[in-house]
């Protein structure tokens, strides 16, 4: 064993567990085409401004959470990304991209950095899959987002899911109600918690996010944020509320959800599963119109999205037994030689089955016939093609099924012409 070990709240993850992370990855991949959203990918570190500015000073992730090093004593701080939207925004401002088109879908699977205490479900490197609609948050973009969303857990058959959704109104509506909750909470104040009381200060509505059971009561009472949201703000949730019912997709309006990003506007969405423990928060996101102009962008960019936390997403359908049976992909051949002089040539067989899009493996460690068969076995290769003298010299050589333990001698150009299958690409 080396020395070193993982650090703590990352994860190796070998091909017995990707398969679930590709079986994931594939539906995610699949739903994006036929929600018609494209593949964004941008950069792993930022400028620290970028989330400064971008997910709100005051909010945890900013505050305490995010990794940032100097490149050079007189470089600009960066920060390795601790989620995907402002990232995606910056790329889209820089590269002016509403002039180009009114509307963008980007979908992205990226890892994430953020500095929180590791425990189940809560890594320090971790992986979302999300989307981002560009240039329209109309009820129909809010639901399109949404849509795309449940639509990857129905592929995936996972059930026992919570969406709850709410409106947080636009940026006036917030402020007169930041004011109102300061006003309802300062004379409780000795009874708040410490973060609670920083919070009263710089952001009352995070009080709201407040998991201390103490304060339950006290949040239960305080004032809701919708009863401060304007007619037509109000008119907009409903409509999008509608539109959700339309496609059914089950939800319940919760007042007290906010989320722990500032950039979110209107409607806001956060999804749990009851298959989690303390970190139940499968995936989240909502409305972010004012974020191009937080930017830098001169002006509100309307815009609306999610992400999926895919560790969680993965102990919910572990759970739920969903990832059972699933084992990488054997090759189809393995190629067993008789002796160590033929493996040249089991080479040259192994690339024709290969150029013909037939998965095989061979021997690379000189082993017995015995041994190569029990690896054969243990990969769970379809056939073995066998090189012995006789063979290498007649051109024709034994294959045999290893399930149907049938066999036959052919030739090399029959065994492909038997067992191909169209390449991928070419
Ligand atoms: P978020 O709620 O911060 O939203 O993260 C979304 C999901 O990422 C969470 O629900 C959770 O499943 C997963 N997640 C977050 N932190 C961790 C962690 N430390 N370990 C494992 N999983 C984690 C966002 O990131 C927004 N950018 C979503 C969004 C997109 N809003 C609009 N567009």
């Amino acid at each position: 064993m080396s020395q070193y070990q993982a650090v703590k709240g990352t994860k190796d993850v070998f091909p017995d567990e990707a398969v679930q992370w590709q079986l994931v990855e594939g539906v995610v991949r699949r739903l994006a085409g036929l929600y018609a959203f494209g593949e964004v990918r941008t950069p792993v570190f930022e400028y620290t401004e970028l989330f400064q500015r971008g997910i709100g000073a005051t909010t945890d992730i900013v505050g305490k959470e995010m990794f940032s090093f100097l490149p050079d004593p007189q470089g600009r701080s960066l920060t390795l990304r601790p989620e995907m939207t402002a990232g995606v925004m910056r790329a889209a401002l820089q590269r002016n991209l509403l002039s180009q088109a009114p509307l963008h879908k980007l979908f992205y699977i990226s890892d994430l950095f953020r500095k929180e205490r590791p425990q189940a479900g809560r890594q320090r490197q971790f992986t979302q899959f999300g989307a981002e609609l560009l240039g329209a948050s109309s009820p129909a973009a809010v639901a399109e987002v949404l849509s795309f969303m449940m639509g990857v857990f129905d592929a995936l058959g996972l059930t026992g899911l919570r969406l709850r959704i709410n409106t947080l109104g636009d940026l006036e509506d917030r402020a007169r109600y930041r004011d109102a909750l300061r006003a309802y909470f300062l004379p409780f104040a000795d009874e708040l918690d410490e973060s609670s009381k920083e919070r009263l200060e710089k952001n009352p509505l995070r009080i709201l996010d407040s998991k201390n059971p103490a304060l339950k009561e006290l949040i239960a009472a305080a004032p809701r944020l919708f009863d401060f949201v304007k007619a037509e703000g109000v008119a907009e949730f409903e409509e999008v509320l509608s539109l959700l019912r339309d496609r059914g997709v089950s939800y319940e309006v919760d007042h007290l959800l906010v989320r722990g990003l500032d950039y979110y506007c209107h409607t806001a969405f956060e999804v749990t599963s009851s298959e989690l423990g303390a970190q139940d928060a499968i995936g989240g996101g909502g409305r972010y119109d004012g974020l191009a102009r937080e930017l830098g962008g001169g002006k509100d960019m309307p815009a609306v999205g999610f992400a999926v936390g895919m560790e969680r997403l993965l102990i919910a359908m572990e759970k739920q037994g969903l990832l059972e049976g699933l084992k990488p992909v054997g090759p189809k051949v393995f190629v067993v030689v008789q002796q160590l002089e033929l493996s040249g040539h089991a080479m040259q067989v192994a690339f024709q089955l290969r150029r013909a899009g037939i998965s095989t493996e061979l021997d690379l460690a000189g082993r017995s016939m015995k041994a190569q068969m029990r690896e054969a076995n243990r990969l769970g290769a379809a056939y073995a093609l066998f090189i012995g003298q006789t063979e290498f010299e007649s051109g024709q050589y034994g294959l045999k099924n290893l399930v149907s333990s049938e066999q036959s001698t052919l030739t090399l150009d029959s065994i492909t012409e038997i067992l191909r299958e169209p390449l991928l690409c070419g």
